[in-house]
């Protein structure tokens, strides 16, 4: 809901339980008044008249109070907007108009041609406030250095923590708190892609006083899967603004010919006083809503067959593992890296996006018409952006890669990366893959990205930083394109494991792949720290083989692997003809009771009953009723007994009955004492159903 003050010069934007409001203060200076609990107009109109901004010679109190610091006058805090022409740098804006557009508001302002457009939305039935910018040049050209999607304004408390998803290859969202102190903390990726090292997501409560289930959490997510970054800044009067945008280094971003716009990506802010897991649940239900494509329909149990075989597949080989996973009721089967081009290691073959004449003599649709006959959708690997220097595309057009003339071309995992700002690289993968799609019954496909940009240059072109940000809008539209003109076909984002997770990709994508790390233990801290932002219904996770071959060789129960993965969208990623009979028909029983949760995982409300980092972890879906509980335990110690597992969320006055037990448990119980687990011993783990009465 948008109200407007009577001036038109206050905004207030409300959800079902927050508040935004901005005004229009003097010199056309756009001040924040409030981000937090539902307020009335009224009361932004109160806040609104008190003093104004004074400047004197050290300090600007328009620092931290400012909805889009630009750069020049009395401000000191990093700009959001920076751009110069041949003549001048910076911006002094004046206000033109203001439209209101159902929920969505746009404040114009302009300097000397370039029109300055801030939007603001707040998502209907959510308190997920999307803010983003356009700039329209109708002046002389100019270079845009920065052009952040949005500042936001944290209210004066007296200290914050920062929560923060760090990591890195097979170690990915790792959550980590800390203390914020006085400067700034940066986080972002200068790697071509959003990265595995942070996600673009923070998270702030006061004082460090919230918890899982209480207090005041502000968060804010970027929805943006090439270079970023994250500012936040806690200036000299404690206040706190965060800063979020396209590209990592102010140095160039793009220029803007007259005539030209840019519009800058979402950078979405969330206010919830439902502590971490109220502002978790919040995110979800925003990403169900408005980002994630059909988000109601759930998500097939699929198989990949890349940790059993790598590159060494066959079509015999993968019918025959396509035959035990669908006797274990799988409902996807994936091929995975190797079936194209000379792609019998990682050294070659990348670009070349037709069936390896070797392996698959008739193509791949003697294999999809099997998997299909088995019952299953068919899926396939491909990884569009890249190129092997080994390849017949490369070969042809070795011009077609990013690189610098005179350099070294930088290889890492033996391939280059092709820059998709040209129209010609578009053009082309367009038509490989638009091909590839209609010469086989393909359901799905699982779209890498495996190295990180290095030596980012197009010669010839005049600005070659822009390729930077046309490589994901380049990105973006094709499969916008493919997507378009082959609705039936479900997309995977996958980068090295869970190198591109982010709002901009899940929004073209109907699923991502989390971790190359599919041990199950490792996996509930990097599930835990996922789970933050983003809902069960887009993480992808595997039950592999034990020992685990491809990280560090624990070894674990088939129980444990499945319970862990069975935490998002199930798959199986294991060697199937190594599995005993025994094994095999232990899976078909998880496969089945994982199709029977899927509805409550996939579609219902996450508690995050018990963390990982103490022995005993534990989530809870709950959907219309049932409840779901995982729960994992790492080990146990000195045979004492392990702890019950608090619910939440439940009735106190209904009654529960457990599908595993046949017990009946009163809600209050299950709130206040919790629920016994049974679990002992290393790595042990259960499913709990529970259906209110
Ligand atoms: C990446 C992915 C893996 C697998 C390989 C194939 O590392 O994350 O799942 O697809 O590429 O080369």
């Amino acid at each position: 809901m948008l109200e407007i003050g009577e001036d038109g010069r206050t905004w207030l934007l409300s959800g079902p339980a927050s508040s935004y409001a901005l005004r229009l203060g003097e010199d056309d200076a756009l001040l924040h008044l409030h981000w937090g609990p539902r307020i009335a107009l009224a009361d932004a109109e109160a806040l609104a008249a008190g003093p104004g901004p004074e400047y004197w010679a050290f300090e600007a109190t328009l620092d931290g109070h400012e909805e889009y610091p630009v750069e020049g006058g009395p401000r000191f805090v990093r700009p959001a907007l920076s751009v110069r022409t041949d003549e001048r740098r910076g911006t002094e804006w004046s206000f033109e108009t203001y439209e209101a557009d159902g929920d969505e508001l746009r404040l114009r302002f302009s300097d000397s041609g370039l029109g300055i457009t801030l939007h603001y939305r707040m998502r209907a039935g959510t308190d997920v406030v999307e803010r983003w910018v356009t700039l329209a040049n109708e002046g002389p050209a100019l270079e845009v250095l920065r052009a952040d999607s949005a500042a936001w304004t944290l209210p004066h408390r007296d200290g914050w923590r920062l929560s923060q998803l760090h990591g890195r290859w097979a170690a990915e969202s790792r959550l980590v708190r800390s203390e914020l102190t006085y400067g700034e903390k940066i986080i972002g990726s200068r790697r071509g892609h959003t990265s595995h090292q942070h996600l673009p997501w923070v998270a702030l409560d006061a004082d460090g006083s919230a918890t899982e289930e209480r207090g005041e959490v502000y968060g804010c997510a970027l929805a943006w899967s090439g270079t970023w970054r994250i500012a936040v800044a806690q200036l000299p009067d404690a206040r706190v603004q965060i800063t979020g945008g396209v590209g990592y280094d102010d140095s160039g971003l793009l220029r803007l010919e007259p005539g030209e716009s840019f519009v800058t990506p979402v950078f979405a802010g969330l206010w919830s006083d439902g502590g971490f897991g109220g502002a978790s649940r919040a995110w979800h239900a925003y990403q169900h809503a408005y980002v994630i494509p059909d988000a109601d329909e759930h998500r097939p149990v699929l198989y990949n067959s890349w940790e059993a075989t790598e590159f060494d597949i066959s079509e015999e080989q993968q019918g025959a593992l396509a035959r035990r996973a669908a006797a274990m009721g799988v409902e996807l089967f994936v091929v995975d890296d190797g079936w194209f081009g000379a792609r019998t290691s990682d050294r070659a073959g990348l670009g070349d996006w037709t069936p390896n004449p070797d392996r698959f003599p008739a193509g791949l649709k003697p294999l999809a018409d099997e998997v299909h006959a088995l019952g299953m959708q068919f899926g396939i690997w491909v990884e569009p952006e890249m190129v092997n220097p080994d390849s017949e595309l490369y070969r042809a057009h070795p011009d077609w890669v990013q690189f610098q003339p005179g350099r070294k071309r930088t290889e890492l995992r033996n391939q280059l990366v092709l820059n998709l700002a040209r129209e010609d690289v578009q053009e082309y993968l367009w038509e490989q893959l638009d091909t590839l799609l209609s010469s086989a019954p393909i359901d799905y496909v699982k779209w890498d990205f495996n190295r990180c940009f290095t030596d980012a240059g197009w010669p010839g072109e005049d600005y070659p930083q822009r390729l930077w940000v046309d490589h994901v809008h380049a990105l973006y539209r094709l499969l916008d394109r493919l997507r378009a003109a082959h609705p039936g076909v479900a997309f995977e984002s996958c980068s090295g494991g869970g190198g591109r997770i982010d709002l901009g990709i899940m929004a073209r994508t109907d699923q991502v792949w989390t971790s190359d790390n599919t041990d199950p233990l490792d996996r509930l801290a990097i599930q835990h720290g996922f789970s933050q932002v983003h809902p069960a219904r887009a993480m992808a996770a595997w039950v592999t083989d034990s020992p685990n071959n491809q990280l560090n060789g624990r070894a674990s129960s088939l129980r444990f692997r499945f319970v862990s993965s069975m935490a998002g969208v199930l798959g199986v990623g294991g060697d199937l003809t190594r599995w005993s009979d025994e094994e095999l028909a232990e899976a078909r029983t998880w496969v089945e009771l994982y199709k029977e949760i899927r509805p409550v995982v996939q579609g219902g409300d996450l508690h995050r009953l018990r963390a990982p980092e103490g022995g005993l972890s534990a989530v809870q879906y709950s959907r219309d009723g049932e409840i779901v509980v995982l729960a994992w335990l790492q080990a146990q110690h000195y045979g004492e007994p392990v702890a019950p597992v608090r619910l939440r969320g439940l009735d106190p006055a209904a009654t529960y009955e457990c599908l595993e037990t046949g017990e009946v448990h009163r809600g209050a119980v299950l709130l206040h004492h919790g629920l016994r687990t049974g679990l002992r011993g290393d790595l042990d783990a259960a499913v709990f159903r529970l259906r209110r009465m």
